[in-house]
């Protein structure tokens, strides 16, 4: 299964990754966590991400396109990923459609994660990433709402969107995950 998670910063998309790639053996492929890689590498790109990523704009699409199609090049994409934080423009939806073209292969499904806004947040605060902080979360939000939201239409129009009321317990979305894939297969 070819997968997208798509949910705004604390709708829990990296919680939900991580449980279904087990539960489908497929690798969950986080951007968010590549390029927090990079930036730990301290190369020159890793600063000039580590100044976005920290004021919480969105990294250049021709990176992500670069980055994305290199991850899925890899002998463990083969059998079908679940991406995590990508595509998040409306530019990298047009750039995954063209990556998968090249790769002979089509997304099945995009899974999308609803949650309220205090709830989104909360969840974040609960945490401690270097972005986490309150100013930069408002950022994050605002650049999600400007950003990413039109991807829902998008996919919505392309019959791929699979609507989950994420403002529940961990197991119970991951539950209501299975059930929308289940119904997906079936249809
Ligand atoms: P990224 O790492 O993708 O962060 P994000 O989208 O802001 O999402 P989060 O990691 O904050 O939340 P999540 O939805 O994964 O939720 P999680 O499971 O962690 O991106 C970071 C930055 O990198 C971006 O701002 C941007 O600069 C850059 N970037 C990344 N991808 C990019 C792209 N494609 N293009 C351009 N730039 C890009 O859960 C959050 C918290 O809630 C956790 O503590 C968790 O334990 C808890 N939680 C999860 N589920 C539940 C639940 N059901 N109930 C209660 N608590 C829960």
């Amino acid at each position: 299964m070819r997968l997208i998670l798509l949910g705004a910063p604390g709708s829990g998309k990296g919680t939900q990754a991580a449980l279904l790639a087990e539960e489908l053996a497929i690798p969950a492929i986080s951007t968010g966590e590549m390029l927090r890689q990079a930036v730990a590498a301290g190369t020159p790109l890793g600063e000039r991400i580590e100044k976005v990523m920290s004021s919480g704009d969105l990294v250049d699409d021709a990176i992500l396109g670069e980055v994305v199609k290199t991850r899925l090049a890899r002998e463990d994409a083969k059998g079908g990923f679940i991406l995590d934080g990508y595509p998040r423009t409306l530019a990298q939806a047009d750039q995954l459609a063209e990556i998968l073209v090249g790769m002979e292969a089509e997304q099945d499904g995009v899974l999308y994660l609803q949650v309220p806004e205090p709830e989104l947040v909360k969840r974040i605060l609960g945490r401690q990433r270097a972005d986490d902080k309150e100013d930069v979360i408002r950022q994050r939000l605002l650049v999600y709402r400007r950003q990413t939201q039109p991807l829902v239409d998008y996919y919505e129009q392309r019959g791929l969107l699979m609507p989950i009321d994420g403002d529940r317990p961990v197991d119970e979305v991951a539950a209501a995950l299975l059930e929308a894939l289940g119904r997906m297969v079936e249809a």
